[in-house]
């Protein structure tokens, strides 16, 4: 069906100098993408960065938060005006960060670009973002980010088709100018790649029994995939799914599965009650919380479960190539690598960093302490193949969640792990105290710390094994003489002032004692690390905005 398309050159009256990607992309206040040409600029630079765009294939898609109809059409225009030759978008525009990852490998697309600030709230008042993953359905690395900004830097127009908004009410296609647009559901090849790696028959054989599984969507965009995994093809009863319709501003929630902005369903899991399992998932599906009946699985230690039973699930039965953890993700998964006897690699954080460690098969699992967890089967985190593969090894095993904890602490020793969130902290008073420690790291070597000897403290530096690349200043580690350790970093995804995380770990062998609560068996080194780093009175601050 021929439209009425014509080519505009936009021109811009000054270009935009705040389009920097932080973590994983651009990521702002839901108002300051209203600002005219905002969102334009930064897709015009990354149509001219990301290379094969011209006579490509593009996907797109987004979390269905407040902005992300009104974008990808905007974006559809837009690539059609740089000779994109087919747009894959998806109806109502919901695709998951892992769903658009698989999506971009499976059709061979040059990019994608996924709309969403992740777990951070939506709505008007809200944050809006812009991810652009490359070929690999991965985020892009560095190199392009950077020349993305770059190119915003010096913008002096951009082109769009003057085009009437896609309908992505129902699957089909249409053209925009030359470009072909495919609308497709945007679950169902991310369902059958589930299929793949896990076994249904099995997962359905628990879920119809008496084991009893909450999973809460928390209004985002996981709700109609969960719906069809959970309700659908594994038969668990309905009402499985909470709050499983994406809403503009999710419901007012802060989608960010942990036990504080996820409460409704870590109280139904920890104080006794009638469920046996419960997960949830963020604003665009790639992060994941698991919980048992009394028993919150801490993301470190999930990563070494998944690890030490990976060939449970059918995709992962020959066994793994290796597996990579953030820097700041508990060593709990390293003692499991030593003990399969594979690799195991330390990055840091951010999910594009485990990309070229896949792409080159050095690992098959990964994962992070900021609720991440994934594999080679795709190049992001994804939230629900963590749940999942849960449900696959508690299928296979016939145990709880608490039973397969103990066990495996009683295997492997326990890392007790916390992160101590300072959220909103003012900027310049973040930076003071983050400056003051990083300038007295190299005293710290052989002071006592928390009745230990701090052995080392540093600012940690990656240099990537597969392409050599350096990445410095990602977070300063003061190392204790007996394992355990303190991390400081300042988040890169936050949209207001600055946001201090203390990360705090510490080893118990099987020998010791496996049963205590992480705040307290960690309360020596919260008091040194406050004490060192002046946080309370830096930040004015007496307890931290989120503790997990
Ligand atoms: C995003 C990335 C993760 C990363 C996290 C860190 O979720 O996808 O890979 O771990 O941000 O966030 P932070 O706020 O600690 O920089
Ligand atoms: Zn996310």
């Amino acid at each position: 069906m021929a439209k009425t398309t014509e080519l505009r050159q936009v021109a811009l009256e000054r270009p935009f100098d705040d389009q920097k990607p932080g973590t994983s992309g651009l990521r702002k206040s839901t108002r300051q993408f209203q600002t005219p040409h905002y969102l334009e600029s930064f897709i015009e630079a990354s149509l001219r960065v990301v290379p094969g765009v011209e006579g490509g294939t593009l996907v797109v898609g987004g979390d269905g938060r407040y902005g992300n109809l009104a974008a990808i059409s905007v974006i559809a225009r837009m690539a059609s005006a740089h000779g994109v030759s087919r747009l894959i978008t998806t109806t109502g525009g919901i695709l998951s960060t892992p769903a658009a990852s698989h999506l971009i490998r499976s059709r061979g697309a040059v990019a994608g670009i996924i709309l969403s600030a992740s777990h951070n709230p939506g709505g008007l008042d809200g944050d809006f973002g812009v991810k652009i993953n490359g070929a690999n359905g991965g985020p892009a690395p560095e190199s392009v980010t950077d020349a993305i900004h770059a190119a915003t830097l010096h913008l002096e127009s951009y082109r769009i088709l003057d085009a009437e908004p896609l309908n992505l009410d129902a699957p089909g296609t249409t053209t925009i100018g030359a470009m072909a647009v495919e609308v497709i559901d945007g679950v169902d090849d991310y369902v059958a790649l589930m299929q793949k790696l896990f076994d249904f028959d099995r997962i359905a054989a628990l879920l119809r029994g008496d084991f009893r599984v909450a999973f809460d969507a928390m209004h985002a965009v996981t709700g109609p995939y969960a719906s069809r995994l959970f309700e659908g093809l594994l038969g668990a009863p309905a009402g499985t799914v909470r709050n499983g319709l994406p809403l503009a501003d999710f419901g007012g929630g802060h989608p960010d599965p942990n036990l504080t902005y996820a409460h409704e369903l870590a109280d139904l899991l920890l104080t006794g009650g009638a469920y046996d399992f419960g997960a949830a998932c963020d604003g665009d599906g790639d992060r994941n919380m698991i919980l048992g009946r009394n028993c919150f699985v801490n993301p470190s230690d999930s990563l070494a479960v998944l690890t030490a039973n990976a060939t449970l699930a059918p995709g992962y039965a020959d066994g793994l190539a290796g597996v990579a953890r953030s820097m700041p993700t508990s060593a709990a998964a390293d003692v499991v690598a030593a003990e399969l006897g594979i690799p195991c690699f330390e990055t840091p954080t951010g999910w594009k960093f485990f990309g070229n460690l896949l792409d080159a098969g050095r690992i098959t699992l990964c994962g992070e302490e900021s609720f991440g967890t994934g594999s080679n089967h795709i190049r992001e985190k994804d939230g629900l193949w963590a749940v999942l593969f849960w449900l696959q090894i508690l299928a296979v095993r016939g145990c709880s969640v608490a039973e397969v904890m103990a066990g495996h602490w009683s295997r492997f020793g326990r890392h007790y792990y916390s992160r101590h969130d300072y959220e909103a902290v003012a900027s310049e008073a973040a930076h003071g105290l983050y400056d003051r420690i990083s300038g007295k790291l190299a005293a710290l070597p052989g002071q006592a710390f928390a009745g230990r000897t701090i052995r080392a403290a540093d600012d940690f530096g990656y240099t990537d094994p597969v392409d050599g690349s350096i990445s410095k200043g990602q977070g300063l580690r003061v190392l204790l003489d007996d394992g355990s350790r303190v991390v400081l970093r300042l988040s890169g995804t936050g949209t207001k002032g600055a946001t201090l995380r203390v990360y705090l770990e510490s080893y118990v062998p099987p020998s010791g004692d496996l049963n205590q609560n992480p705040q307290l068996a960690l309360k020596d080194l919260i008091d040194a690390s406050d004490a060192l780093a002046e946080i309370r009175s830096r930040t004015g601050m007496t307890r931290p905005t989120v503790i997990t």
